[in-house]
C-alpha cells in the first residue's frame, strides 16, 4: 500500500477557555483554559482533533508523491491507520482496491479538491464556513441583539458611522443632484422584510426579473467548446460563473418547487422537490429568516467554482471575485425589483449544507454563497425595514 497526505491542511493549535471552579475558589479568575492541535482540511467536512504523534507524522508525509506505508506502519501503526481512517493520509487505488468505502471517499474527495485549482485559504474558509439546520433569527433573538438599541447594549458604541480625513475647513463641498429618474430609484431601494404571500406574482414580471438579473443577453463563440456570455451584471474574468437555483413560492403559472435558470435559453429547469414541505425548506434556506422565507421567488446563488478557477488558477483573488459577482448580482437585482414595484433581499445568513443537499450541489464544486429574492412587497410592515426617509413606508 501507498499512501499520502492530503492536498490541502491547516494546523491549529486552538485555546479552549471554560469555567473552572477550583479556580475561582482559589481566588482566580475562575476560568480554565486548554490547547489541543485541530487539522483543518477542505476536503473534509469537519475539523479532526489530532495528538502530537499525529501531529508530527503529517508533517512528514508529503501531499505530493505516493509514498510506500510500510515503513511507517512497521514504527506508527495505529498512527497510520488513523489518519487514513479520518481523511488526513490517503491510500493509493490499486487493482481490487482493498481500502474500505469511507477510505476511498476521503481519496475521491481529496483528488477533486486537487483538479479544482482552489487557492488552498480560500477553500477552507467556504468549507468552514458553511452552516447547517441553523436558526440565525432565533439566535439573535436569544442573545438580545435583534435591533439597533440591543446591538448598541451588548456591544458598546461602533466605530465612527464616517471617517474624516484633515481639515474640516479644506474640504471641497461637492453639487448635490437628487433630481433624476435613477436617483429616485436608488432611494426607493430598500431590504424588503415584508413579502405579500397572499398575492401571486404575474409570470410576466418574474421571468422579467430573471431576463434582467440572471440572463444572457449575447454570447462570444471563441471556439466550438469555448464560450463567453454577456450579461446586465460584470463578473470577474467575464466567466459568469454563478448560478441561479430558484426557489418559487408564488408566481401565477409557474409550480411551486425549485428550479434551475437557463441563461441562454431563458428557462426554467424543474428540480426535484425538497424533503421538507417547501415553506419550511424556504425558511431553512435563509437561516430562520421568516421575514425572507415568504418571498415569491428566492434565487440561491451558486457559481460554478471550476469556471472561474479554469483561468485563476489556485488565484489568491479568484474566490474574492466570486464574491463580488454574487453582491453584483444581488444589487442589479435590488434595483431590478424596485424599478418593478417589488421588493428585494439579500442575504448570505444560509444553511449552505442544507441547500446543497436539496439542490445537489457539493460545496466545493458549486455550492452557495448567498441568497437573494424578490417579489410583492406587503401592505403593513411586520419586521422592520430601514426606511429612515419613508420612500417605501409612508410616515402618515
Ligand atoms: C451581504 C449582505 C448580507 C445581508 N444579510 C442580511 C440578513 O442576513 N438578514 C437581513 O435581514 N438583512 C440582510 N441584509 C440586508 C441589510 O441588513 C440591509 O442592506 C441594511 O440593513 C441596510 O438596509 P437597506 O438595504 O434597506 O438600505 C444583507 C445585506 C447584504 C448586502
Amino acid at each position: 500500500m501507498r499512501i499520502r497526505r492530503c492536498a490541502i491542511l491547516y494546523l491549529e493549535p486552538r485555546e479552549d477557555a471554560g469555567f473552572d471552579l477550583a479556580s475561582l475558589l482559589a481566588g482566580e479568575a475562575g476560568i480554565r483554559r486548554s490547547l489541543r492541535w485541530l487539522a483543518l482540511a477542505p476536503h473534509l467536512d469537519a475539523e479532526v482533533e489530532i495528538d502530537a504523534a499525529a501531529r508530527e507524522l503529517l508533517g512528514r508525509i508529503g501531499p505530493g508523491a505516493w509514498t510506500q506505508a510500510a515503513p511507517w506502519l512497521q514504527t506508527h501503526a495505529a498512527a497510520v491507520a488513523e489518519l487514513l481512517d479520518r481523511g488526513l493520509l490517503l491510500c493509493e487505488a490499486e487493482d481490487g482496491d482493498g481500502a474500505d468505502a469511507g477510505r476511498r471517499e476521503h481519496r475521491r474527495r481529496d483528488e477533486a479538491l486537487r483538479q479544482a485549482h482552489w487557492w488552498p485559504p480560500a477553500a477552507l474558509a467556504h468549507r468552514l464556513g458553511r452552516w447547517q439546520g441553523l436558526d440565525s433569527a432565533a439566535a439573535m433573538d436569544a442573545a438580545e441583539m435583534s435591533t439597533a438599541a440591543d446591538l448598541r447594549r451588548q456591544l458598546g458604541a461602533p466605530p465612527p458611522h464616517v471617517v474624516e480625513r484633515g481639515d474640516a475647513a479644506q474640504r471641497q463641498a461637492l453639487p448635490r443632484q437628487d433630481d433624476g429618474e435613477f436617483e429616485r430609484l436608488l432611494a426607493r431601494r430598500a431590504t424588503c422584510r415584508n413579502f405579500d404571500a397572499e398575492r401571486a406574482l404575474p409570470l410576466p414580471t418574474f421571468a422579467r426579473m430573471l431576463q434582467r438579473v440572471f440572463a444572457a443577453q449575447a454570447q462570444v463563440r471563441v471556439g466550438e467548446d469555448t464560450v463567453f456570455l454577456k450579461k446586465h451584471t460584470p463578473s470577474g474574468g467575464g466567466l459568469h460563473a454563478t448560478e441561479a437555483y430558484l426557489i418559487v413560492r408564488n408566481v401565477e403559472g409557474v409550480a411551486p418547487g425549485l428550479y434551475h435558470y437557463h441563461p441562454v435559453a431563458h428557462a426554467l429547469e424543474p428540480m426535484p422537490p425538497p424533503a421538507l414541505p417547501l415553506a419550511q425548506f424556504a425558511a431553512q434556506a435563509v437561516a430562520g429568516q421568516h421575514w425572507f422565507a415568504d418571498a415569491h421567488a428566492l434565487a440561491v446563488l451558486a457559481p460554478r467554482y471550476a469556471r472561474s478557477f479554469w483561468k485563476y488558477r489556485g488565484h489568491a483573488k479568484a474566490y474574492r471575485a466570486l464574491l463580488l459577482d454574487v453582491g453584483h448580482l444581488s444589487q442589479t437585482l435590488y434595483l431590478s425589483a424596485t424599478e418593478l414595484g417589488l421588493g428585494a433581499f439579500v442575504t448570505s445568513a444560509i444553511n449552505e449544507v442544507d441547500i446543497e443537499r436539496e439542490f445537489g450541489l457539493d460545496p466545493l464544486a458549486d455550492g452557495p454563497l448567498a441568497v437573494c429574492g424578490f417579489g410583492w412587497r406587503g401592505t403593513r410592515m411586520r419586521t422592520s425595514e430601514f426606511d429612515p426617509a419613508g420612500e417605501v413606508w409612508r410616515q402618515d
